[in-house]
């Protein structure tokens, strides 16, 4: 019988793109999250994808899901630390439970989905526990392959639906100067990668930077979507330490808008550098924003 892969994060925005893209390569998959049901997946052909409700905060639960896998891949997320949750348990314990029990098991593959610019003396919480999450990562399962995307753009996406809202402001204010570079790949490029992950050999150490063919300042994606809307704003500069300040102020509602590890990652460019393997060494040509931000957005 043939054996899964198990997507931890399935019913995610990548996760989803990642099951679609598997499952057209004739995987059987099986999606795991703590609300598997929530998201339409593949139903062709019929029992290609199985769902399996787990925390990955759960020992127990995690072991099961890994169970009889051939390959695992991590897309779990957490963006804003709550009460409940923070950044470290799921980033490096959570992660690392993955890779510990995947490699328990005896699965053959484990592909990692961390992000760009991950760095142990960051500033920023969130990429500090990224950065310890990839090294907890590699020593409980050396031949994993870890994928680190710029920001993920799509249809349905966070990053430009976010601006799209942004740019519906009478001002639009910008982070600094709005010169911060990033690299907007497309989702299903990211699935792209992950697939390629999977069907090439297994070298320990493997980290990929996956950025798309574009590398415009966080500006000019404001101005595409304002040309791409009809809209015309004035584009505002504001100071990062008075963002600080009311990330920080924010930081007391129930759901704040935006948080201080938010304003940090906006503060350095997020490329992929010079001298990292890409998309290129796993035989994919990655999309730009701007061809595809018609689509994306509608
Ligand atoms: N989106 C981007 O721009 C971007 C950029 C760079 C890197 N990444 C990375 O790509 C990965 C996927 O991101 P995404 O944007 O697709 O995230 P997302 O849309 O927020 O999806 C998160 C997924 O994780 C699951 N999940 C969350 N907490 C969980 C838990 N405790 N146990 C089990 N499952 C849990 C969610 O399902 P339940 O809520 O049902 O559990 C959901 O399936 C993450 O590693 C993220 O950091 C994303």
């Amino acid at each position: 019988m043939q054996q899964p892969v198990v997507v931890f994060g399935g019913t995610g925005f990548l996760g989803r793109a990642v099951v679609a893209e598997l499952v057209r390569r004739g995987w059987l998959v099986r999606v795991a999250a703590r609300h598997p049901q929530v998201a339409a997946l593949p139903g062709k052909p019929a029992g290609a994808v199985t769902r399996c409700a787990v925390d990955i905060r759960d020992e127990a639960a995690v072991a099961t899901a890994v169970a009889g896998a051939a390959a695992v891949v991590n897309a779990v997320s957490l963006y804003v630390e709550t009460r409940d949750v923070d950044f470290d348990t799921i980033h490096m314990h959570g992660a690392e439970r993955i890779a510990r029990l995947a490699a328990a098991a005896g699965v053959d593959r484990l592909v990692h989905i961390s992000g760009i610019g991950v760095d142990t003396q960051s500033a920023s919480r969130y990429v500090r526990a990224r950065a310890c999450g990839e090294n907890a990562v590699r020593a409980a399962f050396p031949g994993a392959t870890v994928l680190r995307p710029s920001v993920i753009f799509g249809p349905g996406d966070h990053f430009l639906s976010a601006l799209d809202g942004v740019t519906r402001l009478p001002i639009v204010p910008l982070f600094g100067d709005g010169g911060t570079r990033l690299q907007p790949v497309h989702v299903e490029d990211v699935a792209l990668a992950v697939a390629a992950s999977l069907a090439r050999p297994t070298a320990p150490g493997d980290v990929f930077e996956l950025g798309g063919a574009e590398m415009p300042t966080y500006r000019e994606i404001l101005r595409l979507i304002l040309r791409h809307r009809g809209r015309r704003r004035l584009l505002l500069p504001v100071p990062f330490a008075i963002w600080r300040g009311i990330a920080r102020a924010s930081a007391l509602l129930p759901k704040p808008p935006i948080t201080v590890d938010q304003v940090n990652l906006m503060a350095g460019d997020n490329v992929v550098r010079d001298d990292a393997r890409s998309f290129a060494d796993l035989g994919i040509t990655p999309r730009g924003l701007s061809p595809e931000l018609p689509d994306c957005m509608g």
